[in-house]
């Protein structure tokens, strides 16, 4: 078993064993219900509070880092359209979140089922109502592999796809190498149009690869977002008078 298939399963028993102690979660409730507060009060949310957030949220390893969250945020502020997540998390909290006045959805795809429970049952808690969590465990597609998403009932276009996930690890063999790739041929065959999409850690070794892959095979040009914390890349099609990839 590699380190990050052990990893892998650690999760999933720290994740059905409650997550955190007593004293930890809350902590972690009161952290997560002042930046919620404070969002929906219309107070700024600075890069410090983020830092909170995420801290609170209690998945540090795991969760995007400060500037991507940022970069979620400001986005989908100005989303026409809903949103779609793949990878769930604090960023599913701040996207929700930053489109709650707009009465816009985030549709957030993970591919755990104990996660997705943790995560749905956090933002009841924080009465969150435009946030769904669909849990779709990975399918094997060939080459690579992403959720499975036949029983899923989506909207035919979303105006932002946040690409944060899958996990995407070594068991899977070469499909490993081919890691997010699956975003673009998945839903194009499902009819789904995307307007933008940003994808998270841009900078990891799999990158890339998928960068040129989605560019030349789907029209699409992007743009490195690039911060002391790692890097995303932003994606919008040059093909299609109204940007939709
Ligand atoms: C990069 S994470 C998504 C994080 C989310 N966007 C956020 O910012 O909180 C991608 C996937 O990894 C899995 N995951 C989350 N925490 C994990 C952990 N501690 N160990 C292993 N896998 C984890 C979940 O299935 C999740 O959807």
């Amino acid at each position: 078993m590699s380190s990050s298939d052990s990893a892998f399963s650690q999760f999933k028993k720290w994740v059905r064993r409650g997550v955190l102690d007593p004293l930890e979660q809350r902590r972690s409730r009161a952290l997560l219900s002042e930046f919620t507060h404070a969002f929906r009060s219309g107070l700024v949310t600075d890069a410090e509070s983020i830092q909170k957030l995420r801290r609170g949220w209690g998945n540090e390893a795991y969760s995007a880092d400060a500037d991507y969250i940022g970069e979620v945020l400001s986005r989908a502020k100005t989303c026409d359209g809903p949103i779609l997540e793949c990878g769930s998390g604090v960023t599913t909290l701040v996207a929700a979140l930053a489109c709650e006045k707009s009465g816009l959805s985030v549709w957030s795809l993970e591919q755990d089922e104990g996660w997705a429970a943790t995560v749905e049952e956090r933002l009841r808690a924080l009465e969150i109502k435009n946030a769904k969590i669909l849990y779709a465990p990975l399918k094997n597609y060939g080459n690579y592999v992403w959720y499975d998403v036949s029983r899923l009932q989506l909207p035919t276009r979303f105006a932002l796809a946040l690409c944060d996930g899958p996990a995407v690890f070594s068991n899977w063999g070469d499909a490993y190498l081919r890691w997010r790739y699956g975003l673009l041929p998945v839903l194009n065959s499902k009819g789904v149009s995307l307007g933008e999409i940003l994808l998270d850690d841009a900078d990891e070794p799999r990158a890339a690869e998928l960068i040129g892959n989605w560019c030349k095979e789907y029209s699409l040009q992007h743009s490195m977002v690039e911060s002391a914390n790692g890097a995303c890349a932003l994606f919008r099609s040059v093909g299609k008078p109204n940007g939709n990839v």
